[in-house]
């Protein structure tokens, strides 16, 4: 049998198929884009056929002629997607809803309204917010037919991306991780399988959920029909949960964040469950053998498609890179600072309305001012996550960084400023699909646990130190919380 990691790597604007070696190189990779699709404003959606398509393609061309080196899978994803499809058939009834997608945010305000808030978050850990899958699934039922008539038939089939790729990958096996499940509003911390309570209060048929798993193990099969060989599906975990145990963030108190499509930090909280009184999030990091840790997340739902929107909506930049040298090209931003509530407010303001800002405008502001503007706003949400955290007792005492825009050294060195707190970014920022290797690899038994496998495939480090003084840092702050109160 071989020894590499296929990982799937299931993002929101991209899916991926990545080889990795026993000791975390990459070795062989393929990308496709996703086709976002916009319906209406606040609205985000997905063609799963093109998901699963797309992952299948990029796995076969990632993997070659050597799928005799494949000892198992991993698969990692943009979290509380919902896809719904036929048991039967295995298509999709409907197209898939986004995270980002705020449709449900009347009925997540009728049940505050109603006063179950506070006794979701004790059981799930999550908020009644749009962003979590349980309302999603609600939605599809009063609102599509087609999903309609399958849940009457008993032949709907709802789950997150990883869940959706595992039903394609093995013909039929339905289940979803433990860090996917806890990201549904449809788990309790403490529960082992989906809740009915839950499943109740949200109108969720149970029937149609999936079997929750270990985040590591011997967890289904990819049947030869795909690859010309069985090989076993050892890893299944959140892209945020991966991106942690990637940066090695596998004892109490270690903290990651990934700037990816929005910015997610989590601090590993070992067995207990999170209790949060700063509107954090509680959130299953990983589970092997029924067994689960924990972690306190923060997260904010736009980071790099901030810098997108000034490439493509607002024709800005021509790329993303090019914000580097415009940001250090002027001596700060001018007083112009952009609030970047596209898609409302996560953590910790949780407001779904909100929209963004830019503020500060004046004759002397252009591409570079908005530019510089749009990298400092990373810190700001960064920042405001540390305050929350910190007041939840979980201070950061250093951060790793990681994601696309992680690579930008002018972002991660205003962090450290920022944040006035020493950061670290791996030499490989691919800690997303690395998370994933690792689990698989310990699934597949090639390392005894985690630990081992993130000592043996991660590699080194560089770390920024913060140089900022304390008055230029007050400023900025004072001036982001002025324009926030305005989202
Ligand atoms: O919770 C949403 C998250 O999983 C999406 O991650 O990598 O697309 O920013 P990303």
């Amino acid at each position: 049998m071989g020894e590499k990691i296929l990982v799937l790597d299931a993002g929101t604007t991209s899916t991926r198929a990545m080889v990795f070696s026993r000791d975390g190189r990459m070795v062989g990779v393929a990308q496709a884009e996703l086709t976002q699709h916009y319906p209406k404003p606040g609205w985000v959606e997905h063609d799963a056929a093109e998901i699963w398509d797309k992952t299948l393609a990029c796995m076969r061309e990632a993997v070659g002629e050597a799928a005799g080196d494949i000892a198992a899978i991993g698969i990692t994803n943009q979290r509380e997607t919902v896809v719904a499809w036929d048991r039967d058939t295995g298509e999709p009834h409907t197209r898939a809803i986004v995270w980002q997608d705020r449709r449900t945010a009347d009925f997540c305000a009728q049940l505050k309204e109603a006063g179950h808030e506070a006794e979701v978050q004790k059981r799930t850990g999550l908020l009644l917010d749009p962003y979590f899958s349980g309302t999603k699934m609600r939605w599809m039922l009063d609102n599509d037919d087609a999903v309609r008539a399958a849940s009457e038939n008993d032949t709907l089939a709802f789950g997150t991306v990883e869940s959706w790729l595992v039903f394609k990958l093995s013909g039929g096996c339905h289940v979803s991780d433990a860090s996917n499940a806890s990201r549904t509003l449809l788990l309790a911390l403490d529960g082992e399988q989906f809740d009915a309570e839950l499943c109740d209060l949200f109108g969720v048929p149970k029937p149609a959920l999936p079997e929750v798993v270990d985040t590591h193990g011997q967890l289904a099969t990819c049947t030869a029909e795909w690859l010309g060989r069985d090989i076993p599906i050892c890893g299944l975990v959140g892209d945020q949960q991966s991106a942690t145990i990637g940066q090695g963030c596998l004892s109490f108190g270690e903290t990651k964040a990934t700037y990816g499509t929005g910015a997610f930090v989590l601090t590993n909280k070992g067995h207990d469950i999170p209790r949060s009184d700063n509107r954090l999030l509680g959130t299953v990091l990983h589970q092997s053998g029924g067994n689960r840790t924990y972690a306190i997340e923060g997260a904010c739902f736009v980071a790099g498609s901030l810098v997108q929107y000034l490439r493509d909506q607002l024709g800005l930049i021509g790329s993303a890179s090019e914000t580097e040298e415009l940001a250090r090209s002027i001596e700060d931003s001018g007083e112009v600072v952009i609030v970047p509530a596209l898609a409302g407010l996560g953590a910790p303001h949780w407001k779904p309305d909100a929209r963004g800002v830019i503020s500060g405008l004046s004759f002397a502001s252009g591409r570079a001012q908005i530019a510089r503007a749009a990298l400092e706003a990373m810190a700001h949400q960064t920042h405001d996550l540390a305050s929350a955290f910190a007041a939840d007792g979980a201070a950061w005492t250093s951060l790793r960084i990681d994601g696309g825009m992680s690579a930008n050294d002018w972002m991660a060195q205003d962090l450290a400023n920022i944040l006035d707190l020493e950061v670290e970014r791996p030499d490989f920022v691919e800690t997303t699909a690395l998370g994933a290797a690792i689990c698989a690899s310990v699934g597949a038994g090639l390392y005894e646990n985690l630990e081992d496998a993130a000592k043996a495939m991660r590699g080194g480090a560089r770390c920024f130190t913060p140089s900022m003084s304390d008055d230029v840092r007050k400023d900025r702050l004072a001036r982001y919380a002025r324009a926030l109160s305005v989202a």
